[in-house]
């Protein structure tokens, strides 16, 4: 046997090559793509080893690994550290909102990020809509267009409100957007170009890791500490290449809950401006005035972006953010937000400001901080002894393993006892290895006496030894 025909006797992807296409990393790259559409590779499956496909295609390793890349680059497949290249599965990408649901069946959903369910959030919203409905006009506005960043009326209300939170911005450095998801896309939509590099810390928000992805961006990672992004580490991938944007969560990484002290802050704007980066802020993951430090908008206006939304203070249903954004750049918001679809719909931003402003969002607002810290508190005793990290604003808690646990089999066990937690894995920006860790979301159950049997259950887990379902070879 011949080592070709060796090789394909192995390899359970083989494609049909034309060997006059030119370039032939590209042909693979596009055969790839239409076997993953036809679903012949299906979402997870393991690509073949390069050397082997190398062997079977009669090409060179380099051809093949050139193909990876690409197929990397563009969406179509992952490769993790240690464990190959696989087709990038759904699943591994943003946390999905499909199951969450209040169960009935004993089990408790501790993965999203959601605000705490409480009939007050639709008796408050009938309300808001009630009163929107009687005033006089106000639905005739809602019903008219609106220029590309939002109604004059809503975006000085909203304006208004993040001044009174400590967050002093105008009216016409704000854009409105649908949601906090959208802003982070519009962000990189309108200020990065396909090709060109954006970074963040290491471990980060997955929609913002699928936003970079589906514009064909290069997303870098920067090496982290409890404080975020290490300066040093940012400065040297500036001298390596050039990044266009970056994008952090100084307040509290989302999944770490790394917060950024003052001196930190000033070394990354410090680098920012040498190496002339923007910076994206994102502010959904929102905390109370007096937890907060100062926002980087403040520190280096010149090239900084806030991202807000009312998602995890109201209902992320409603769909409703804002960008604020230096002069400069609000142009090139607008109309890349006019291209996409004209502008955020007035209706939704009209009830969730009236909404947002209103002294019951106040009462709600209130009661959620407290529950999030009441709730905190009942985390860090059920899992008292093991590594966490927090904040007490914070809707989740960043739990690192105990020895031998893995995050894949934690995972796997606490399923299996009805407690769906996150692995590390969809946090981690391009292959960056995970660490075995995983989050765990305090405010999906809509009574603290279903966290806290989800708690235990996962307290008692830690205690065991983890169980491998792995072959050993
Ligand atoms: C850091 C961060 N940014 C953006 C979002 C998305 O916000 P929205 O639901 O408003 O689109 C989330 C949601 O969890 C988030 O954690």
């Amino acid at each position: 046997m011949t080592i070709q025909t060796k090789a394909r006797a192995r390899c359970h992807w083989l494609p049909d090559l034309d060997a006059a296409a030119a370039p032939l990393y590209q042909a693979l790259v596009e055969r790839l793509a239409a076997d993953i559409a036809a679903g012949t590779l299906a979402p997870g499956e393991r690509l073949p080893p390069q050397r082997l496909l190398a062997d079977a295609l009669k090409v060179t390793v380099g051809t093949i690994t050139r193909a990876y890349r690409e197929a990397e680059r563009r969406g179509l497949v992952e490769a993790k550290v240690g464990s190959g290249t696989r087709v990038r599965s759904l699943a591994s990408d943003a946390p999905s909102f499909h199951h969450l649901s209040q169960a009935t069946d004993g089990s408790v959903d501790l993965s999203l990020s959601v605000p705490i369910p409480h009939p007050m959030r639709a008796q408050q919203l009938a309300a808001v809509m009630e009163r929107l409905a009687h005033r006089p006009g106000a639905i005739d506005a809602a019903l008219a267009y609106h220029p590309e960043q939002g109604s004059q009326t809503s975006r000085e209300r909203l304006a208004d409100w993040l001044t009174e939170q400590g967050l002093p911005m105008a009216a016409d450095e704000l854009i409105l957007t649908s949601g906090g998801q959208h802003a982070d896309y519009l962000a990189l939509q309108a200020l990065v170009q396909p090709g060109e590099a954006v970074a963040s810390a290491a471990m980060t928000y997955p929609g913002m890791i699928a936003a970079a992805r589906q514009l064909g961006l290069k997303h870098l990672a920067v090496p982290m500490d409890d404080q975020g992004i290490l300066p040093q580490a940012l400065e040297r991938l500036c001298l390596q290449q050039k990044i266009r944007l970056l994008y952090l969560m100084p307040e509290h990484n989302n999944p770490t809950g790394a917060r950024m002290g003052q001196a930190r802050r000033e070394a990354i704007v410090e680098i920012a401006r040498r190496h002339d980066l923007l910076l994206v802020e994102d502010g959904v993951q929102f905390v109370t005035a007096e937890r907060r430090g100062v926002p980087l908008y403040r520190l280096a206006p010149e090239r900084s972006l806030y991202i807000f939304s009312v998602s995890k203070l109201l209902a992320g249903g409603l769909r409703m953010g804002a960008i604020h954004a230096p002069a400069n750049l609000m142009s090139r918001l607008a109309a890349a937000l006019r291209a996409q679809y004209w502008a955020t719909p007035e209706l939704m931003a009209s009830a969730a400001v009236e909404w947002l402003t209103s002294p019951e969002a106040k009462t709600l607002i209130d009661w959620q901080w407290q529950e999030v810290a009441e709730r905190q508190q009942l985390l860090a005793e059920r899992l008292k002894g093991h590594e966490i990290s927090a904040h007490p604003c914070s809707f989740y808690a960043w739990l690192t393993l105990p020895e031998p646990w893995r995050a894949v089999d934690f995972v796997a066990r606490a399923a299996e006892r009805g407690v769906t937690v996150i692995g590390a894995d969809p946090f981690c920006v391009g292959s960056q290895p995970a660490p075995q860790a995983v989050r765990i979301c305090v405010t999906p159950p809509a009574e603290r006496a279903q966290l806290d049997e989800g708690l235990t259950r996962l307290a008692a887990l830690l205690d065991e030894e983890p169980r491998r379902d792995s072959p050993l070879v």
